[in-house]
């Protein structure tokens, strides 16, 4: 991966163009020399937006997301990179579509994608069913294309499902290269459950975060109340990846313990997990479970990030995928002092996005982006 003082971009072009064609429905399905590549790519897309070169690679292609949850950032972090990339964004509410009314993924998929030239679509809040949506929509494209013979292109992009959320574990990847000069490794890093009044968040963003940042070696803490657990497949694999990448990995009840002597603190709220594992089965009660969870929640009020926790750490950077509680999960001193970083974090979200696009779309993406870099 190049690094922001490199006079050159520094691309790895075989790995990019291994990249054609291919969807990233969570960061484990890329290895680590993909995810280089692909990293490698946004942060070239970064760092061209910043030197104000144009990248209109995929003129006249469509761009199509569909969100069956509330977004602020991906859904401009999607319209913005399809926009720098020359495609049009076009953004739906999930509820709005037929899926509502019964229509399968295949067929939405199919459907959306004889159209389109790249989906993205946010699934989160019934765990099992945002991974399943994805895979279900992409096989019903990739059918559909497969039955007409035709090379076209159509990937698609999670912006947040149940298991992961790619696009914003990668982008807090990318900042945590930029603060810390491209290498994580042996950055005690704190991911921490935090109270939340305001409703039950997917598990998502934190099972994203330690699934991927343990490729890196870095030290890994991951703090939760009783009755707060992780999918044992994100542990799993947070556990195999820190071991091969020489990392560590360790869970805690204690969030006193995470923060101390950490360099990053990432604190944030997730549901409780017998709870999100019954709105599976009663989505009729889906009211009754939410109060229950918040019930649960309050419990835990003193799970916050405050300037006592902060004290504790090694002059840690604040994280978080915002939106934030502030007054819950963090304080407001905290928050305002971090408010400049926490924008420079998501705004790095654009930039793994365009790269997810042209990596699956552009080929021979490397050599076109280098002589972008020459024109600046
Ligand atoms: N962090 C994040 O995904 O933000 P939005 O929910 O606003 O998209």
């Amino acid at each position: 991966m190049s690094t922001q003082t490199d006079p050159r971009l520094s691309l790895d072009a075989d790995a990019i163009q291994a990249l054609l064609g291919r969807s990233l429905l969570k960061t484990p399905d890329y290895d680590t020399r993909a995810m280089g590549a692909l990293v490698s790519v946004a942060e070239a897309f970064a760092r061209l937006d910043a030197a104000g070169v144009k990248t209109p690679l995929l003129p006249a292609e469509l761009a199509y997301a569909v969100f069956f949850d509330n977004s602020t950032r991906t859904k401009s972090a999607w319209a913005g990179a399809a926009a720098r990339l020359g495609m049009q964004p076009v953004i739906v509410d999930g509820s709005s579509t037929q899926v509502a009314h019964g229509e399968t993924a295949e067929e939405t998929g199919a459907m959306l994608g004889m159209n389109a030239h790249a989906l993205g679509i946010r699934h989160d809040l019934i765990l099992g069913e945002g991974r399943a949506f994805l895979q279900d929509l992409k096989k019903g494209i990739d059918d559909y294309n497969a039955g007409l013979g035709t090379p076209r292109q159509v990937p698609v992009v999670n912006l947040q499902c149940d298991l992961d959320h790619p696009t914003q574990a990668i982008a807090d990847l990318m900042f945590l290269r930029e603060k810390f000069g491209g290498d994580i490794r042996g950055k005690k890093i704190a991911v921490s459950w935090a109270y939340s009044p305001s409703y039950a968040k997917p598990l998502s963003v934190p099972q994203g975060l330690i699934m991927l940042l343990s490729r890196y070696g870095a030290e890994l803490t991951l703090a939760q109340p009783e009755g707060y657990p992780l999918l044992d497949e994100s542990l799993d694999l947070a556990r195999a990846h820190s071991a091969a990448s020489g990392g560590s990995f360790r869970v805690t009840h204690d969030m006193d313990d995470a923060f101390r002597g950490a360099d990053v603190v990432y604190p944030k709220s997730w549901g409780p997990l017998t709870l999100m594992q019954e709105r599976v089965t009663n989505k009729d009660k889906l009211g009754e479970i939410e109060a229950r969870m918040l019930a649960q929640n309050a419990q835990f009020t003193d799970w916050i990030c405050d300037e006592r926790r902060m004290g504790l750490t090694h002059n840690a950077q604040y994280m978080h995928c915002l939106p934030a509680d502030i007054g819950a999960e963090v304080t407001a001193g905290v928050m305002d002092r971090f408010r400049f970083d926490l924008a420079r974090e998501a705004n790095q979200k654009l930039y793994v996005i365009m790269a997810m696009l042209a990596t699956a779309k552009v080929p021979g993406l490397a050599a076109q982006l280098e002589r972008l870099w020459e024109t600046r």
